[in-house]
């Protein structure tokens, strides 16, 4: 996208600085040589020229559509944002940057994205009206308290670049900057993996309380005791348990995490085997929480 915003600034600024020289040049030119001669009077004759009135028209005329085409198209390029971006929360407060990912971390001062993936930014202020400007991106976009603006890019290279605010937003406004921090794929997946979890001050059953709503478990699992598709979770840590197989188990934290990641393995007569596996979903901090929140769900 910067490429492209800047083969449209290159064409407009080369187009100026041609015709600029074309009219300079040519005023000099006539300057000098339809110079006054001695003291003979004379008067500047009449021209009428069709051709050349047209061609005057005709020239700007098909410049300027060009730049409006050419221009309209990546103005809306710059604003529909690709449906498979990824969406981070960006929060501008006096005189810091956060940033939250879904279902994973927040941080502060530091955007990290993977690259060659289009992140989309959703954005509002905390206080005042700041403004998201990376430079490097060609991206800019004002954030504003009480409403959200959106924009989007996707990083191309791997690296750090500077991201600035620049709406002026009180004492500290030169000071509030910040990295984008653009990581390879498969660093940026270990990056998400290993610093998401339970945010400060949030206990782990707390954190699976609120996974237990973020990753849907709770339109298949009651925590009143109720049967839905699959068993209640109350109460459900050391409950016996008949399997399909006529086997018969107690609920420990090791059925509970081999049930969230292969839950076919050990179906609850009376349910079907309908539950989606979450390997590769929850990662281990999630099922620890979950556990944990299971675990406070005692008769
Ligand atoms: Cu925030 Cu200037």
């Amino acid at each position: 996208m910067s490429g492209r915003i800047d083969n449209l600034f290159d064409f407009i600024l080369w187009a100026s600085v041609i015709l600029f020289a074309i009219v300079a040049i040519s005023t000099i030119y006539f300057a000098i040589r339809y110079r006054r001669h001695g003291d003979i009077a004379r008067t500047t004759p009449y021209i009428e020229n069709l051709g050349l009135e047209i061609t005057w028209t005709i020239i700007p005329f098909i410049l300027l559509m060009v730049i409006f085409v050419w221009g309209i198209r990546d103005f809306l390029r710059l604003h529909i944002i690709p449906a498979q971006a990824t969406e981070i929360k960006v929060t501008g407060q006096k005189w810091f940057w956060s940033f939250s990912y879904l279902d994973g971390p927040s941080t502060v001062g530091e955007l990290i994205v993977p690259v060659n993936k289009p992140i989309k930014l959703l954005m509002s202020s905390q206080d005042v009206i700041h403004s998201f400007y990376v430079p490097d991106f060609r991206i800019k976009m004002d954030v504003l308290p009480n409403r959200y603006t959106v924009t989007w890019f996707e990083a191309v290279h791997t690296g750090e670049f500077q991201l600035y605010c620049t709406e002026f937003c009180g004492k500290g406004h030169s000071e509030m900057l910040g990295k984008v921090k653009v990581l390879p794929q498969d660093e940026f997946k270990k990056w998400l993996e290993t610093s998401s979890g339970p945010q400060e001050g949030q206990t782990l059953e707390e954190y699976g309380a609120s996974l237990f709503v973020k990753k849907a478990c709770v339109t298949c699992h009651s925590t009143d005791g109720s049967k839905n598709v699959g068993p209640t979770f109350l109460g459900l840590m050391g409950r016996s348990e008949v399997l399909k197989s006529g086997q018969t188990i107690v609920v420990d934290e090791n059925y509970l995490r081999e049930s969230m990641l292969n839950p076919m393995a050990k179906v609850v007569v009376g349910y079907d085997p309908v539950m989606p596996p979450f390997q590769g979903i929850l990662k281990s901090v999630d099922i620890d929480g979950l556990i944990a929140y299971i675990k406070s769900l005692e008769k």
